[in-house]
């Protein structure tokens, strides 16, 4: 897109964006039923195309395959080591229906809440699309979390069925998902039935060697999830959603106390993730398209699963990590597979380039258009290297910003318009951003403040599950427009750098995690009084974690003591959770009022000037 084609867009979509979002709504959506008004805003909550019905799953199936595009493959799975399984429309919403019912069965029902933890398979997109086909809402856990952040999670959603599997792949290792789950759902009443994937058998069709069969002891409320499918006819109508119905919940961390529930609805959420995949990916008929996040985050959800279905566009997905079996492992899948768009994290890039770009130049890459980038500010070196090594100087590089609650892509360099390494472009259509100061005022270009968006966007989070508080503070930490928690600098051109978070999230390798949830785990261990986490810059995974502990009079400091600690945070909550460094103290700097001031500790660690002092107890 040329400069003064966006400029021209943008403009009508600022001036009149519910007449904008209402053109892109009936173009490129099929609606059961139109809606009555496009938007609605009571502050704080707003509603998008009220009235109107629909399924998403229509959207990202059935109206393929009407359109004759049945045959066109929807997904190519690949991973270390069984090549390759594609999937086509037609037998996509055939699997999705058999699911649909399977789940009926059960008595799911719509409204009620499924949980996934699963790895990165075509059975996991069968399950979440089986969801949304009887309205049922799923909410996805990645499956890296422990159990007790996966039962802390199917607690609040008072869930009744988890979809698992029997294991993923790790480095070439199969790691148990099954166990934890196990874990996860003792005693837990809502909980009737765990749906497990056996991997082996899957792996045996698909020519792997079999040990065959599900895991022994097995409990009354296990059932297979092919027997399930089995007898299931593979018919199934889209439940009739309202614009406006849940679509499904994904828990991310804030800067206070536990994760929350983010909610996205159907209509807006459809509306929004179909064409910025379609704009921001420059997306053809015949694109050849891999976003290389996992269903477990927003990613995942918005670019793997639901807009790259919408805009019936073929998929790659590959389970595994980019350097395993070989560092040139994900070039040698773009080369064979033809991949047109690539979409990564910067933490991806950063590793890539650490092995060294003889492995690229290994493979032709020359299929690529378009190279995207997510989940934390990306280096201009790293931007650099990706556009020289990877894209080969002619690919449009675009870096996206958005979030969990954001739904899409917020702030973007669209193919096409200038770029700037390490900035992330302009707002998208339709959305207001800006860079203000706490009172909200707009701060001088090129100075540092608070990224907000001024006004409700199609996919914009409704609510937080069980806690509307925790929503209205969005909108009102500064009074009236939507705080992102990020630091940005707008320039001249209008365009954003994102400097990373302004509250207590740490952003590792791309997922995030607030310091207040990591610390609450850490004093939850026996020899623990007392802890402080904080951020500290990191070459590949752009901020590692330290953790400062005060020990309780009967521990004693030693190494044993810091892998134990360890080994209790990925129990608690997840590998990511895990500080990289532990330092044993005999106290924390806080304030007067007793609050830890971990900027104190940040300044110090990182030979940085402590600045103002006066409110530190001495
Ligand atoms: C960060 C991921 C800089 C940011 C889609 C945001 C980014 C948080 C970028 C959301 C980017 C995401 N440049 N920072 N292109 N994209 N972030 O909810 O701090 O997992 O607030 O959503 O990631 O993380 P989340």
């Amino acid at each position: 897109m040329q400069q003064q084609e966006f400029q021209k867009i943008y403009n009508q979509s600022i001036q009149d964006p519910e007449k904008f979002w209402a053109d892109v709504a009936s173009e490129e959506i099929e609606w059961g039923k139109k809606w009555d008004k496009v938007f609605e805003w009571n502050f704080p909550n707003y509603q998008w195309f009220v009235g109107g019905k629909l399924n998403i799953t229509h959207n990202c199936l059935d109206r393929h395959i009407k359109n004759g595009l049945g045959d066109k493959i929807a997904f190519i799975y690949t991973n270390e080591n069984y090549g390759r399984i594609a999937i086509t429309y037609a037998e996509l919403l055939l699997q999705v229906n058999k699911f649909a019912n399977g789940l009926k069965s059960l008595g799911v029902k719509k409204g009620d809440r499924v949980v996934l933890y699963m790895p990165l398979v075509i059975e996991q997109i069968v399950a979440m699309l089986g969801c949304t086909r009887i309205g049922a809402v799923h909410s996805v856990v990645f499956a890296g979390f422990s159990d007790k952040a996966l039962r802390e999670r199917i607690e609040d959603l008072q869930a009744k069925v988890v979809v698992t599997a029997t294991w993923t792949l790790r480095r070439g290792a199969k790691k148990e998902l099954l166990p934890t789950v196990e874990d996860a759902v003792k005693k837990l009443e809502c909980m009737e039935k765990v749906i497990v994937l056996d991997r082996d058998a899957v792996a045996a069709r698909h020519g792997a060697p079999s040990k065959g069969g599900m895991p022994r002891h097995a409990t009354t409320r296990r059932i297979d999830y092919n027997r399930l499918l089995e007898n299931q006819s593979d018919t199934c109508n889209p439940e009739v959603m309202d614009s406006e119905d849940p679509l499904f919940v994904l828990y991310t961390s804030g800067s206070t106390g536990k994760p929350k529930g983010i909610v996205h609805t159907v209509g807006g959420y459809s509306v929004y993730t179909h064409y910025t995949t379609k704009k921001v990916f420059n997306l053809h008929q015949d694109s050849i398209f891999w976003c290389t996040a996992d269903p477990g985050w927003i990613t995942g959800h918005s670019y793997i699963v639901y807009g790259p279905l919408s805009n019936g566009i073929t998929s790659v997905i590959v389970e595994g990590v980019p350097d395993y079996p070989a560092p040139d492992h994900w070039y040698k899948i773009i080369e064979e597979e033809k991949v047109n768009v690539f979409y990564t994290s910067p933490t991806a890039i950063r590793m890539l380039r650490k092995h060294g770009e003889e492995y690229c130049q290994k493979h032709n890459l020359s299929s690529l258009k378009v190279l995207g980038t997510v989940g934390e500010p990306i280096n201009p070196e790293v931007w650099q290297w990706y556009n020289k090594y990877i894209g080969n100087g002619q690919c449009a590089i675009v870096d996206t910003w958005w979030q969990t609650e954001t739904g899409g892509h917020m702030i973007v360099t669209l193919p096409g318009l200038p770029q700037k390494p390490g900035i992330a472009g302009l707002p998208f259509f339709g959305i207001e951003a800006d860079v203000v100061n706490q009172e909200g005022q707009n701060v001088p270009a090129g100075e540092k403040g608070f990224l907000v968006i001024k006004k409700p966007w199609p996919s914009a989070l409704r609510t937080c599950l069980n806690n509307q508080g925790r929503f209205n503070q969005y909108w009102n930490e500064i009074k009236g427009v939507y705080f992102t928690g990020d630091f940005a600098i707008k320039d001249a051109d209008g365009y954003i750098q994102i400097l990373g978070r302004s509250d207590d999230v740490i952003n590792i390798s791309g997922h995030r995690i607030g310091t207040a949830e990591v610390e609450n785990a850490l004093v939850a261990h026996p020899a623990v009084s007392e802890a402080a986490v904080i951020p500290k810059p990191d070459e590949i995974k752009g901020e590692r974690m330290k953790a400062f502990l005060v020990l309780k009079d009967t521990a004693l400091a030693s190494e044993d003591l810091i892998k134990k600690i360890k080994f209790h945070m990925r129990h608690e909550i997840a590998a990511i959770a895990v500080p990289d460094e532990i330092e044993f103290v005999p106290s924390l700097p806080k304030t007067r009022s007793g609050k830890i001031m971990r900027r104190v500790l940040k300044a110090q660690e990182l030979g940085q000037p402590v600045g103002d002092l006066t409110v530190l107890d001495k």
